[in-house]
């Protein structure tokens, strides 16, 4: 499989308590792909803040030790809102696959946020595959991606 990440790194993945059936869904499907993934939480359905677990996904893709993220929580803003505090994290709320597609063509997106309450099953596969299939187009869109930090 052609991916633009170096996934001989880890995919960083995160959720809440919502996300989490979709989280342990996702975890199967890299499995079945043989794609090495690091679990950041949460492991349980029961009810936690989204933000301890965006911010260690969010810090391990900024650092380099994963290849790219995946966050979760019931409609993606937390985890999205949260993520896009880290300077070099470009987090993207992605509800079908034309935005997973998008996003990383035109944003370079490097975190896709799933809303687990509001995408049909098997979309959130589908997704990611998209996600980590498809490169940046740059041109014109580099230009806009690099005015996208404060600092
Ligand atoms: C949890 O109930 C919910 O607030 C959370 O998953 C997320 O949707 C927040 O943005």
């Amino acid at each position: 499989m052609h991916s633009p990440f170096d996934l001989s790194k880890p995919i960083a993945i995160g959720s809440d308590h919502a996300g989490f059936d979709y989280k342990e869904q996702l975890i199967s499907f890299l499995d079945g792909k043989g794609l090495p993934y690091k679990d950041f939480g949460t492991y349980s359905k029961d009810s936690v803040d989204y933000p301890d677990y965006a911010h260690p996904v969010a810090t391990a893709v900024e650092n380099g030790e994963a290849a790219f993220g995946i966050l979760l929580c019931g409609t993606a803003n937390g985890v999205a809102i949260t993520a896009n505090k880290h300077q070099h994290i470009r987090a993207a709320l992605c509800w079908g696959e034309e935005i997973a597609k998008l996003t990383r063509e035109h944003n370079d997106a490097n975190i896709i946020c799933i809303p687990a309450r509001f995408v049909r099953e098997g979309v959130a596969e589908r997704m990611v595959q998209i996600f980590m299939t498809t490169g940046f187009e740059g041109g014109r869109h580099l230009n806009r991606v690099n005015k996208i930090a404060c600092a």
